[in-house]
């Protein structure tokens, strides 16, 4: 079969206001609270694409109703008690879906359960919540021993646990907190480095058990809670393709409303300004425990710099991002602490230089860090990989010259209409 592709002219300069599709790591979490509520609440500006329609696939194998009102979701909650679905449970391409109904489906006692996903998310690892789990009492197995799916789970008494996160990873600390609730005692993670904190807030939201200390977050044995309306904020990561476009492009000024500022996301716009960008951002409402505002870009002459490893875990998705802004620097830009990122969608770091070497670029890729010489690039094919993240990144990336952009649907995982909204900014007056 044919492959598709889109050709992007060189765009002029990106002007114009703009909200992104809502954040898919707190809709993931949204739904999934809200099935374990009781009664009916609504997510309002969800983020509705592959990833997170997923998601609502599998909470309705489980019980819960979800149901579409115009762009917002109507959850009916199936209580702490989910069904035993009927089949196999397809993840599709969403690690967090994998990784967090894992720790719910562990402590349903007598639920037997299998998860499964596209070829992508059948190579991730799961053994990094698998092993904890069994800790816990889970009952799991899966391909290899249980690090990878197919995985089978059957329901069973937990009891908690006090675990040190051996990776910095949210979807790990999640699935943990959630199988937390179902748990005998205290069940208490650690993380040595900060990571997004959205399930902590949305416990606190729903008035779920949680006591966080320094980097130690302890959460126990839940009672039924009733369910309670929730606003999704803009995705910042999704915002991030905008801003970096508008710092590239000469004579650029986007503004991204209603973004998610949540400082355990934001890393990036750190890195932007050491990095010399016009950028500004003001938090104007937490609403429901999310910090949101708004972010405004202006072209700027761009200098590479040695990122600071601390700042990885805030910008985790982000690199691939800022290796397009590395790309229209002046000078070398060193991203270190990536050895995560070769366990994403794609191998992103291998992602990131196969396609920075399509557009010209001269890239140094290591075991878990990239060096890449700015510049400019040249008009060239890009390839997602079957990764969402990199398809928009160097669509970006190759904007000021044109681009030929391979599998441009991948997007759609994240972000339906991205091209849409990309190229309505280059047209903007
Ligand atoms: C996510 C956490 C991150 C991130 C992913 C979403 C989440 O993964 O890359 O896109 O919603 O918790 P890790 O926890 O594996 O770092």
């Amino acid at each position: 079969m044919d492959r598709t592709h889109l050709d992007l002219a060189p765009c002029g300069p990106l002007r114009g206001v703009l909200r992104v599709p809502g954040d898919k790591s707190v809709t993931h979490r949204g739904l999934m609270l809200l099935a374990l509520a009781e009664g009916e609440g609504r997510l309002f500006y969800p983020l509705k694409a592959g990833d997170t329609l997923s998601t609502a696939w599998v909470l309705r194998a489980l019980g819960a109703g979800i149901e579409e009102e115009g762009p917002h979701f109507r959850v009916r909650g199936q209580g702490l008690r989910l069904k035993e679905p009927e089949d196999v449970l397809d993840c599709g391409n969403a690690g967090t879906l994998m990784r967090l109904i894992l720790g719910i489906l562990a402590g349903q006692e007598g639920v037997f359960a299998v998860l499964t996903g596209d070829s992508s998310l059948r190579r991730r690892p799961m053994g990094r919540v698998v092993e904890p789990l069994r800790a816990m009492g889970a009952q799991v197995d899966g391909r290899e021993g249980g690090k990878r799916a197919p995985l089978g789970v059957r329901g069973a008494p937990l009891r908690g646990i006090r675990y040190t996160l051996p990776v910095p990873s949210a979807q790990v600390k999640s699935a943990l907190l959630l199988a937390g609730l179902f748990a005998e005692g205290v069940t208490e993670v650690e993380e040595p480095v900060p990571t997004r904190d959205h399930t902590e807030r949305l416990f606190r939201h729903f008035g779920l058990p949680l006591r966080v200390e320094g980097n130690r977050i302890r959460t126990e044995k839940a009672s039924p809670f009733p369910a309670k309306d929730l606003l999704v904020p803009g995705d910042f990561s999704s915002a991030a393709f905008f801003l970096v476009a508008a710092l590239i492009v000469p004579g650029s000024e986007v503004v991204v409303e209603g973004v998610g500022l949540n400082p355990t996301r934001t890393g990036l716009l750190q890195v932007l300004l050491a990095m010399g960008a016009d950028l500004e951002w003001r938090v104007l409402e937490g609403e429901d425990g999310e910090p949101v505002g708004y972010v405004r870009a202006r072209y700027s002459p761009l200098k590479g710099v040695s990122v600071d490893p601390g700042l990885i875990p805030l910008m985790v998705d982000e690199v691939p991002i800022l290796a397009a802004a590395a790309a229209w620097a002046e000078g070398e830009t060193f991203i270190p602490n990536l050895s995560e990122l070769r366990v994403k969608e794609s191998d992103r770091v291998r992602a990131i230089a196969h396609n920075l070497r399509a557009l010209g670029v001269e890239v140094e890729e290591g075991p878990d860090w990239l060096r890449i010489r700015g510049g400019g690039v040249r008009r060239g094919e890009v390839e997602p990989f079957h990764d969402h993240r990199i398809a928009m990144a160097f669509a970006v990336a190759g904007l000021p010259v044109g681009v030929r952009v391979h599998e441009p649907e991948w997007a759609e995982i994240s972000y339906p209409g991205f091209f849409r909204d990309l190229l309505g900014l280059c047209g903007g007056s």
